[in-house]
């Protein structure tokens, strides 16, 4: 099961990210969250220590991007070796969860032919086409980094919305881009609603989405935030855990059937 974590910046995605790993490995599933985000808090969100997680994500490490990239003869190799990353860079967390620190490609962009892109995307690949277990990738906005090839084997793509008129623009762009490359099972979570109002909104703009739930505002996120905790670990009934328990479950059950 592959799961694409996306959304404008600030909406939660990484709360989401974390959270639904940590409930779906305590389900029993081997969990693999890949923070593919420039900001790069997943471990925190995830209740993982500082100290844990200190080691530099697999797109830092120069030498090895290097190692696995060049050819003798100053060329690159356009398909990596990178079944081994997860045994090198993953960081064992709670709950079943390894995390994976990918880091990001510090110049270049979509048409980027860098040795550095050809490893993103060669790794994305391999981790979303590649392997049995779930894996919950926290996403960047744009999608840049997916091939068509890669976006084949997306189980899931969930677009976290907050009931503001700028998260559903960039959830109705992150839509056209996910069809444009081939993402099969778009779907959006609201979060951060504080009324009937809020889930409304929502619901109207994005009427042509299959929309799994509403997460509200929860004070014990923020708090959690603060404390640099995992809000699982700060309150494991806030309301946040409990409407997301119910969305893994939808999750869960969309793994067995294919159908969200
Ligand atoms: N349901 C929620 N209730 C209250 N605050 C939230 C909620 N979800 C996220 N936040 C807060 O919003 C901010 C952004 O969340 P984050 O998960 O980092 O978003 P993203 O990864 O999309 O940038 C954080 O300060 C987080 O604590
Ligand atoms: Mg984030």
């Amino acid at each position: 099961m592959k799961i694409v974590i996306v959304g404008k910046g600030g909406v939660g995605k990484t709360t989401v990210a974390a959270c639904l790993a940590r409930l779906v490995g305590r389900d029993g599933y081997s969990v693999i969250a890949v923070d593919a985000d420039p900001s790069l808090n997943l471990a925190k969100a995830l209740g993982i220590a500082p100290s844990a997680a200190s080691s530099k994500p697999v797109l830092f490490d120069e030498e090895f991007i290097k190692e696995r990239t060049l050819l003798p003869n100053g060329a690159y190799r356009l398909n990596p070796r990178v079944e081994d990353v997860i045994e090198r860079f993953g960081i064992r967390g709670p709950d079943n969860v390894t995390l994976l620190k990918l880091g990001y490609v510090k110049k270049g962009g979509v048409r980027c032919l860098c040795p550095e892109y050809a490893f993103l995307r060669a790794l994305l690949s391999h981790l979303i086409l590649g392997r049995k277990d779930v894996v919950i990738v926290d996403m960047v906005a744009g999608l840049e980094p997916m091939s068509r090839g890669a976006a084949r084997g997306v189980d899931l793509m969930l677009c976290v919305t907050e009931p503001t008129a700028k998260s559903i623009d960039v959830t109705q762009e992150i839509y056209r881009l996910s069809k444009d490359i081939g993402v099969k099972n778009f779907t959006v979570i609201g979060n951060k609603v504080m009324s009937e109002e809020d889930k409304v909104f929502i619901e109207k703009a994005l009427s042509d989405v299959k929309i799994l739930g509403h997460l509200p505002y929860d004070e014990n996120v923020v708090k959690a935030d603060r404390l640099g905790v995992a809000v699982l670990d700060y309150n494991p009934s806030s309301p946040i855990v409990l409407e997301l328990n119910k969305i893994k479950k939808i999750i869960l059950n969309f793994m067995t059937s294919k159908k969200p």
